[in-house]
């Protein structure tokens, strides 16, 4: 049985791209009493300019630790491989809403027993992803251009989050909303005041010389 994430707090989502992937198991391991869920960036190369890992890994993974695993897929036809990253040990997938047709992967992840997420990147307007809220159970607001590890921090999307955060408070919805990308102990802060309540982040930890500390200075940042 892996761990269930409580919904009533923030949240800090290490994410493993910025990991050592040579000891990712070692380096989950370092970080994992900070972490409530763990991020995987999941990226095919058409979707998003990079590559990086899927199921195998995951399977891995899943074997090493009992942690949430937040799969976050930058990937063109998630729907082939949803029912891999279930029998791999995903908790949850994100699709993104830029994709064609998002509807039916939210019923296939039900199927699966998968926690629905929808990921939304910077440049796209946050009226894309509202009507899907009642159907999901995490908002994913991309604070970067997907692909990669170690971006700035757009403050604009700030404003998207701020409306989500209205909307799923006003709806009295049970979604959380999560920050990617440039998620530090500065920005932290900035988004958890715009409403976020679950916090990605990558090279702020496991570029940083003590990975579990600075997890912990971002959970005291947004505290
Ligand atoms: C980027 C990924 C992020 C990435 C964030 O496409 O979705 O999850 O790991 O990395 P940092 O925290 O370094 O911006
Ligand atoms: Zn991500």
């Amino acid at each position: 049985m892996t761990r269930r994430y409580d919904r009533a707090v923030a949240r800090i989502a290490p994410s493993i791209l910025s990991a050592d992937f040579a000891c990712l198991a070692e380096s989950v391991d370092a970080v994992a009493p900070e972490a409530d869920l763990l991020h995987v960036d999941v990226m095919d190369g058409h979707f998003v300019p990079n590559l990086t890992i899927g199921p195998p890994v995951i399977k891995s993974l899943r074997s090493r630790t009992d942690l949430y695993f937040d799969c976050h897929l930058m990937v063109d036809n998630p729907g082939d491989f949803l029912d891999d990253f279930a029998a791999a040990g995903a908790n949850g997938c994100s699709v993104h809403v830029e994709l064609s047709d998002v509807v039916p992967l939210f019923g296939e992840m039900r199927r699966l027993g998968l926690d629905v997420g929808l990921a939304v990147n910077p440049e796209t307007p946050v009226e894309a992803c509202l009507p899907h809220l009642p159907h999901i159970d995490l908002l994913l607001m991309m604070t970067v251009h997907p692909g990669f590890g170690g971006q700035a921090f757009i403050g604009e999307v700030m404003d998207k989050v701020k409306v989500a955060r209205e909307e799923i408070d006003r709806r009295d919805l049970k979604v959380a909303l999560q920050v990617d990308g440039g998620i530090n102990e500065e920005t932290a802060p900035i988004a958890a005041a715009a409403g976020a309540d679950v916090f990605v982040a990558g090279s702020a930890i496991f570029h940083a010389d003590d990975p579990l500390k600075a997890a912990k200075r971002i959970r005291k940042a947004v505290a």
